[in-house]
């Protein structure tokens, strides 16, 4: 039987993606823009051993953080792996052991590293040999930010139909970001539901969804110029208006609290004393600050007081560890 590891990272959008155009294929409304982190990586395990039960009845079985998982997140994995089965021409489940070092479902992206990495590791422990631009394609039915696990490093995913809608690096300057972390329980509405709740109700989302299009285009024209500034400046306006598209939405969703917002205070002041420092946050209370590899130490040091502070420079991409046939029958 096959077996093959890979370890993929989160990432943080820059400009974000917050609606899907097409649930069903995960095609996303807008592009979006995003650096990978070198810190919460996602390690996966994908063996195809038949999984658990016999025949019919066999089911893939997923291990997450040494706990075995029986909820929503095996439909989930089992529904992705049935994707990677079919594009394999395999009727055969797998057991999936996952060891992700990012707080799960505290808004941190653990579902982009999560996916990335399964997606990695099941396509090749289910003999598949696809291109980077395809990988990023099937991650992206996991979970749309795991579409930008795969390249990692600055990354756009482009909105577009199932074939052209994928991630790939882009050149930007050097970057680093500080994160603050202010709650790391799990929040109280997942992002999936809240994009739903957004688009059906909230007024704000028809100018988001024109908005954020343009976005993408200056993101990029400042990431090709190497315009720091102008980065920093666009993510966090783009955060600013993702949060206030979600406000409108009813019943409210309000992810940023008090805390959340401290930090964005602290962060414009830094920025009045001098330091280019710009502040993110996606869905949930804790905020990401982007800056120069050169100041975040000093970034890190004056938000220490606002939450539990990690650094992170530019991330790699997605990679296999290990894969390998083991436990081969001898006849
Ligand atoms: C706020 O990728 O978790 O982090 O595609 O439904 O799995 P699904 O959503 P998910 O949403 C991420 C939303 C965000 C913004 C971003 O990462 O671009």
């Amino acid at each position: 039987m096959l077996n093959a590891t890979a370890v993929a990272h989160p990432n943080i959008a820059l400009v974000k993606y917050w609606g899907k155009a097409d649930a069903q294929l995960a095609l996303p409304a807008t592009g979006s823009v995003s650096m990978g982190l070198d810190v919460f990586p996602t390690t996966t395990t994908v063996t195809v051993d038949g999984g658990s039960g016999d025949g019919q009845e066999a089911r893939d079985r997923f291990t997450l953080n040494g706990h075995v998982v029986d909820d929503g997140a095996l439909v989930r994995v089992q529904q992705f792996l049935d994707l990677v089965r079919e594009l394999a021409g395999s009727s055969e489940r797998a057991s999936v052991v996952s060891e992700n070092t990012v707080p799960t479902g505290a808004g941190l992206a653990s579902s982009a590293s999560g996916f990335a990495a399964l997606a990695t590791a099941a396509a090749a422990a289910y003999g598949l040999d696809l291109s980077p631009r395809d990988l990023s394609r099937l991650a992206r039915r996991g979970s749309g930010s795991a579409t930008r696990s795969i390249p990692g490093g600055v990354a756009v995913w482009h909105a577009g139909d199932d074939q052209g809608s994928f991630a790939e690096p882009i050149p930007a300057p050097p970057m680093a970001m500080v994160v603050v972390t202010i709650d790391a329980g799990p929040k109280p509405i997942g992002s999936r539901e809240a994009m739903r709740r957004t688009i059906a109700t909230s007024p704000f989302y028809p100018a988001w969804v024109t908005s954020t299009t343009e976005t993408v285009g200056d993101m990029l024209t400042a990431c090709a110029a190497g315009d720091f500034t102008r980065i920093g400046e666009i993510t966090e306006s783009n955060a600013l208006r993702m949060h206030a598209t979600i406000e409108g939405a009813f019943p409210p969703i309000r992810y940023l609290n008090a805390r959340s917002v401290a930090v964005f205070d602290a962060v414009a002041e830094l920025r009045a004393g001098g330091t280019e420092a710009y502040a993110t946050a996606d869905a949930g209370p804790n905020v990401v600050v982007l800056t120069k590899p050169e100041d975040r130490s000093a970034v890190a040091g004056a938000l220490a007081s606002l939450g539990d502070v990690i650094e992170s420079g530019t991330g790699p991409a997605a990679r296999v560890l290990r894969s390998e046939e083991i436990g081969s029958n001898p006849d």
